[in-house]
C-alpha cells in the first residue's frame, strides 16, 4: 500500500501507478486478492472497494492586482508655506473617512498640525506612480484626551477626512485587532521610515518583520528612571515589538504594527498596534506600539461623535474581514504568478475549503446534554473511531451518532483505549460500536493509516465556521450560516509543532510518537475555523487505480484549526494493534498462547511451526492437526490471528487427491489459444414430456464432469446439458449418465450445496468448449468477480454482473443464519440492495483470459432484500471434487 497526496493519486490514476499500469481497471482489479479470513486492518481497499477512479480539475485563471499591500497606509504631511509638503507621520485608513494615527503626530515640533494625508503611492516624493494615489484634506484631528505631549501614553489619536476616500484595490481601510490577547509570533511594520540614524526619510514604502515581546522583557530596554517620557513604566496598553534581524528600522511615527489574516482565499491587515517610540535603529532595542485593542471603544465613540454611522461591531473581525474583501490581497499560496501589474491565481492551492461533510464522518450525539463539538470516523458499517475525550460527557457515554445530516443510529458500546487518563492527550482514542448496520451505499468507509513513517508535506483536516469568512467564489455578502471547512495544513515535527497554551497541560510529558501535529504558520480571521474534535486528519489513497479516503489521525485540540498555532492529532498507526484486539475477532486471545501470536504473519506467508518445520499461514480449519493441539490447550503458532495458523506444510490439508484435470485446467486453456464467451458453460435440463426443462446451470470442470448445487439438481437425475456457446458443427445436447450430491448437503442452512454431473460421453476441447478452472487456492479469493447467470428461454441469454468478493466476518453481520467457511459471500458493487437469480456462476476472469469458478448459487434471493450474495465456495470443496474424479 502505498500513500500518495491528493493530487499525485489524480494524476497517477490516469496513467502508471508504481510497477503496474493500469490500462484500463479491469487490469488493475484483477491482481487484487481478498484473503478468506480479515488479519489486518489494512485492507479498507479490499472491503470497500470501488470500480471507478476520480480525476481532478483545476480552473487556473488570472485576476488583475495592484500594488495593494499597503492599501490602508497614509502618509500624513504638512504644507509648507512654499506649497511643498512634508510627509512626517504614518496613519493607517479606518474607515472611509477616519485616520488612525499617534497622538504626538497631531502636531509638528513648530506647534503645527498636519493638513493632508495620502493614500494609494508608494513612494511619496516622486510622481512615477500617482496615478492610483488619493490625497484628502483632513478636517479634524481627535487625540486621546489622556494624551500629554510630555508622556508615552495614550499616543492614540483619530483623523476625519474632509471627504470619503475611494475604496479601490490599492485604498482600503484595514481591520483592527480588538482582542487583548496577541499570540501571534511575528508581526509587520511599516513606514516611510528612516533607513539609518539621521538619514532622510526613504522614498519608498518598507515593510519589516518584527517579533512581539512582552512588557516585562520589554521593560528592561524602557526603564522608567532613565525615561522622564516613563515614569509609570510600560502599560497594559503598550506593545512590544523586536527587530530581531536588526537590519532596517521599522516604522513611522503613527504606523501601523499589523498581522494579516487569512480569509476567503485572501487576506486582510489587522492593526494591533501604531508606533508610538522607541527604535533606535541598530540596536536589538524593541519599538514599543500603542495596542489598538485598550482603544477600541474610544475609537468606535470617537468616530460617531463626528459624525460617523457606525455601530459597536464595525470592527468584529468577521464583518470587517468581510467588508472589503473584494480588494484583498490573495493569499501568498494561490498566487502563481505576480508582475507588477497583474497576479494570477490559482484558487485550488489555497488553504481553506469548503467541504460537504464526507459521508465517513459523523457527529457524535447524546439524548441528553453532550459534547457539542465531537466527531468521528466510520470504518465499517458497524464501527466509528473517535477520540476517547468524546466517548462520554459528564459520565455519561455518547449515545448515537449523526450520519449523513441528520440520520441517527445508536451506540451499542464504547471502548476506551486503557492507557487513557481523562484530560490528557494520551493514547486519546476509543471505539465505537454501533447497534444496528450503516448504510454502506451511501458511505464510503475510511481507510485507516498504517505508516508510521512516510509522511507527505500537507494533509487536510476538517472544522466548521462561517460560509462567508471562508467561501472563495463570490465572497463579500454577510451569511451567518456555518459551513463545514476542509483547511490544507502542513505536518509538524516535535520541534516546528507550535501548542497554544491553552493546551500545554494535556501533554505534560510533551509530543509523543504517537501525536500527529498539523497546522500553519499564519493565522485566520479570529473565529472563522474551529477544528472539528475527534474528525480526522484526511487524505486519499490511492490504491489500484482508485482513491479511497483515509484518516492518518484524530484531532485532540488546536485553536482556528491549526492557523498560528497548531492542533495535534492522536495517530492511528501507533494504535492499530489496539484497534485490533477490540476489532478482530480472537485476535488477543490473552494466557499462553498469545506469545505465540505474530502480527505480521498474514494468510499464505511462510512461517516456521512450534516444532521448526517449514510452515505456511493457513486458515486454522484446513490444519485440524494443529487446530486439535490448540484445542486440547497445548502450544501452538499463530499467524497474524487466532484464525490462522502456522501449519506445517505436510499437514496442510489441501488438494492431495487434485486430479490431473483440475491440476493442469489453466495449461489447457491456454493451449487452445483463443476461447470464445461461455464455452465453460451449460445448463442442465431435464426431459419433461416433449420439453426439455433447463432450470440448473453448471460449468465444465473435466471432460465429463459438470459442477452445480445440489439443491438444483435435486433428487432426480438430469437427462440433458446444454453446451452454451454456439457452434454450429457440433450438437449442443449432451446427454446426463448420472449426478453425485455432496453427503453433507443441509437444505435448511445450504451448506455443501454442491453437486456433479457426469456426463455419457466424454466432451472433446476446442475454442467452443472447455474448462472452467476451479479456483483452488484456500487462503484467497479474487476480489472482483463475475456473477453469470441466465436469462430467458428460448435463447437463453447468458447476463453477466461483477461483483465484490466479501469476508465472511463483514458478510455475517447482515445475516441471520451462520455462515460457514465453506460459503463466500459477494455484493454489488455500490453496497445497493441486489438478488441473486438461481442459477448462478461466479467467475473470475484472469488477464491471461484463463477463467476460474468460484462460486455457485442455487437459492434466490428475494430482490431488495438484503446487500449480500451467498455462493458455495468452490476451494473448500477441492478435496471433495478430486475424489469424485477418481470414483
Ligand atoms: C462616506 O461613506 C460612508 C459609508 O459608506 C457613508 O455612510 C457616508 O455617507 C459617506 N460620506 C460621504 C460624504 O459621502
Ligand atoms: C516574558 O518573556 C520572557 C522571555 O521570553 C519570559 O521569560 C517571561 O516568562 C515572560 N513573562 C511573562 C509575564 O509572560
Ligand atoms: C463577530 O460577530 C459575530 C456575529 O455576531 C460573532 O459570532 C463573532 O463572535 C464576532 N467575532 C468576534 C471576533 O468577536
Ligand atoms: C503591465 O503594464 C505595462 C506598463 O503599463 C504594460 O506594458 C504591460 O503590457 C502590462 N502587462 C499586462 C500583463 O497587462
Ligand atoms: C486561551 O487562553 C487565553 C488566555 O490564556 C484566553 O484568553 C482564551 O480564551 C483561551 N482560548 C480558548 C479557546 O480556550
Ligand atoms: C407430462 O405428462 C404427464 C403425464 O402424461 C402429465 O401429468 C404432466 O402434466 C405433463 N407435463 C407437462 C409439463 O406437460
Ligand atoms: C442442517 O442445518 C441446521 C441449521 O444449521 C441444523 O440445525 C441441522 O442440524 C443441520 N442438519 C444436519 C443433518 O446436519
Ligand atoms: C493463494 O493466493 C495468495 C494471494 O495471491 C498467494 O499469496 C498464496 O501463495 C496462494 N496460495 C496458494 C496455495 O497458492
Ligand atoms: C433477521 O432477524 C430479524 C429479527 O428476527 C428480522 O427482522 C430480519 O428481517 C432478519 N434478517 C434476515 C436477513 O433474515
Amino acid at each position: 500500500m502505498i500513500r500518495l497526496h491528493r493530487h499525485e493519486a489524480a494524476i497517477l490514476s490516469l496513467g502508471c501507478w508504481m510497477v503496474m499500469c493500469c490500462i484500463s481497471f479491469a487490469t488493475c482489479d484483477d491482481v487484487l486478492m481478498l484473503p478468506n479470513v480479515r488479519t489486518t486492518l489494512d485492507d479498507c481497499h479490499l472491503r470497500f472497494h470501488k470500480l471507478t477512479a476520480l480525476s481532478a480539475v483545476k480552473p487556473i485563471f488570472g485576476i488583475p492586482a495592484v500594488l495593494k499591500e499597503f492599501a490602508h497606509m497614509g502618509a500624513i504631511g504638512w504644507t509648507e508655506s512654499d506649497g511643498t509638503i512634508s510627509w512626517r507621520c504614518g496613519g493607517t485608513l479606518i474607515w472611509y473617512n477616519f485616520v488612525m494615527t499617534a497622538a504626538h503626530c497631531a502636531i509638528d515640533s513648530n506647534g503645527r498640525q498636519p493638513d493632508v494625508v495620502r493614500f494609494g503611492d508608494l513612494n511619496i516624493y516622486s510622481s512615477e506612480d500617482d496615478e492610483f494615489a488619493q490625497q484628502l484634506s483632513i478636517s479634524e484631528i481627535v487625540r486621546h484626551p489622556e494624551h500629554r505631549f510630555a508622556a508615552h501614553y495614550h499616543d492614540i489619536a483619530l483623523i476625519k477626512l474632509e471627504k470619503n476616500v475611494s475604496i479601490t484595490d490599492v485604498v482600503a481601510p484595514a481591520c483592527l485587532w480588538t482582542d487583548n490577547e496577541v499570540r501571534f509570533k511575528v508581526l509587520e511594520a511599516a513606514g516611510w521610515g528612516r533607513t539609518g540614524f539621521a538619514q532622510e526619510q526613504t522614498p519608498v514604502l518598507l515593510k519589516v518583520s518584527l517579533k512581539p515581546i512582552n512588557n516585562t522583557e520589554c521593560s528592561s530596554f524602557y526603564s522608567k528612571y532613565s525615561d522622564r517620557r516613563l515614569r509609570k513604566g510600560l502599560q497594559d496598553h503598550h506593545i512590544c515589538a523586536v527587530d530581531e534581524k536588526m537590519d532596517t528600522c521599522e516604522g513611522d511615527s503613527g504606523g501601523p504594527l499589523q498581522i494579516k489574516l487569512m480569509h476567503n482565499g485572501r487576506v486582510t491587515p489587522f492593526i494591533v498596534g501604531l508606533t508610538s517610540f522607541g527604535t533606535v535603529c541598530g540596536s536589538a532595542s524593541p519599538g514599543v506600539y500603542t495596542k489598538v485593542s485598550s482603544y477600541h471603544d474610544w475609537i468606535v465613540d470617537t468616530m460617531k461623535k463626528h459624525g460617523a454611522s457606525v455601530d459597536k461591531s464595525i470592527f468584529n473581525a468577521t464583518f470587517c474581514a468581510l467588508r472589503f474583501v473584494h480588494v484583498r490581497e490573495f493569499e501568498d499560496s494561490v498566487i502563481t504568478h505576480k508582475s507588477d501589474n497583474y497576479t494570477s491565481v490559482d484558487t485550488d492551492l489555497r488553504h481553506m475549503f469548503i467541504s460537504s461533510m464526507p459521508s465517513h464522518l459523523v457527529k457524535l450525539a447524546w439524548r441528553a446534554e453532550g459534547h457539542e463539538n465531537c466527531y468521528g470516523v466510520v470504518i465499517d458499517e458497524v464501527t466509528v473511531l473517535t477520540v476517547a475525550q468524546c466517548a462520554a460527557f459528564n459520565g455519561q457515554p455518547v449515545t448515537h451518532i449523526l450520519f449523513l445530516g441528520t440520520n441517527e443510529m445508536n451506540v451499542s458500546m464504547v471502548h476506551i483505549h486503557p492507557n487513557y487518563i481523562e484530560g490528557s492527550g494520551y493514547s486519546n482514542i476509543a471505539i465505537l460500536s454501533l447497534e444496528q448496520l450503516l448504510p454502506l451505499a451511501y458511505i464510503q468507509p475510511t481507510c485507516i493509516w498504517h505508516d508510521h513513517n512516510v509522511r507527505y508535506e500537507k494533509t487536510y483536516v476538517f472544522g466548521f465556521g462561517r460560509a462567508d469568512i471562508n467561501r472563495i467564489f463570490s465572497p463579500g455578502e454577510i451569511n451567518s450560516s456555518i459551513a463545514i471547512l476542509r483547511p490544507l495544513v502542513t505536518f509538524k515535527n516535535s520541534s516546528t509543532c507550535i501548542i497554544s497554551t491553552n493546551f500545554t497541560d494535556r501533554l505534560r510529558k510533551g509530543l509523543a510518537s504517537e501525536h500527529i501535529c498539523t497546522g500553519n504558520d499564519f493565522f485566520l480571521v479570529p473565529k472563522s475555523c474551529e477544528l472539528m474534535i475527534g474528525g480526522p486528519i484526511d487524505d486519499e489513497i490511492g490504491i489500484a487505480n482508485n482513491l479511497y479516503p483515509l484518516t492518518i489521525g484524530l484531532n485532540q485540540f488546536g485553536r482556528d484549526c491549526g492557523f498560528g498555532e497548531h492542533s495535534v492529532a492522536i495517530g492511528l498507526a501507533s494504535h492499530v494493534d489496539w484497534m485490533k484486539t477490540v476489532l478482530l475477532k480472537n485476535y488477543d486471545v490473552g494466557g499462553s498462547s498469545l506469545q505465540f501470536l505474530d502480527p505480521d504473519l498474514h494468510l499464505g506467508d511462510s512461517c516456521i511451526s512450534d516444532e521448526g518445520k517449514k510452515a505456511q499461514c493457513v486458515v486454522a480449519s484446513t490444519c485440524s492437526r494443529k487446530w486439535n493441539q490448540f484445542l486440547s490447550a497445548r502450544n501452538i503458532n499463530f499467524c497474524s490471528s487466532t484464525s490462522v495458523i502456522c501449519c506445517p506444510l505436510e499437514d496442510i490439508e489441501n488438494d492431495i487427491e487434485m486430479h490431473p484435470d483440475i491440476a493442469t485446467c489453466p495449461d489447457i486453456v491456454r493451449n487452445l489459444g483463443y476461447t470464445v464467451e461461455n464455452g465453460s458453460l451449460v445448463m442442465i435440463g431435464w426431459m419433461d414430456n416433449t420439453t426439455i426443462d433447463f432450470r440448473c446451470m453448471g460449468t465444465i470442470i473435466t471432460k465429463s464432469l459438470i459442477l452445480t448445487t445440489a439443491s438444483c439438481i435435486g433428487l432426480k437425475v438430469p437427462s440433458f446439458v446444454q453446451l452454451l456457446a454456439l457452434n454450429e458443427s457440433e450438437p449442443n445436447l449432451r446427454e446426463v449418465e448420472s449426478r453425485l450430491i455432496h453427503s453433507g448437503y443441509n437444505f435448511t442452512d445450504n451448506s455443501n450445496d454442491i453437486a456433479l454431473v457426469r456426463l455419457r460421453q466424454p466432451l472433446e476441447w476446442n475454442f467452443s468448449v472447455f474448462p472452467s478452472c476451479l479456483w483452488t487456492n484456500r487462503t484467497h479469493t479474487p476480489l472482483v468477480l463475475s456473477m453469470v447467470y441466465p436469462h430467458g428461454i428460448d435463447p437463453i441469454v447468458m447476463l453477466d454482473q461483477l461483483v465484490i468478493a466479501m469476508y465472511n466476518s463483514d458478510c455475517q453481520r447482515a445475516l441471520n443464519s451462520t455462515l460457514h467457511d465453506s460459503q463466500i459471500c459477494a455484493r454489488y458493487p455500490g453496497f445497493i440492495s441486489s438478488c441473486v437469480y438461481a442459477p448462478t456462476v461466479l467467475q473470475w476472469y484472469r488477464h491471461d483470459s484463463v477463467q476460474f469458478v468460484i462460486g455457485l448459487a442455487s437459492v434466490d434471493l428475494e430482490c431488495g432484500y438484503w446487500d449480500y450474495m451467498l455462493f458455495t465456495r468452490v476451494s473448500s470443496f477441492i478435496n471433495w471434487i478430486g475424489q469424485a474424479i477418481v470414483d
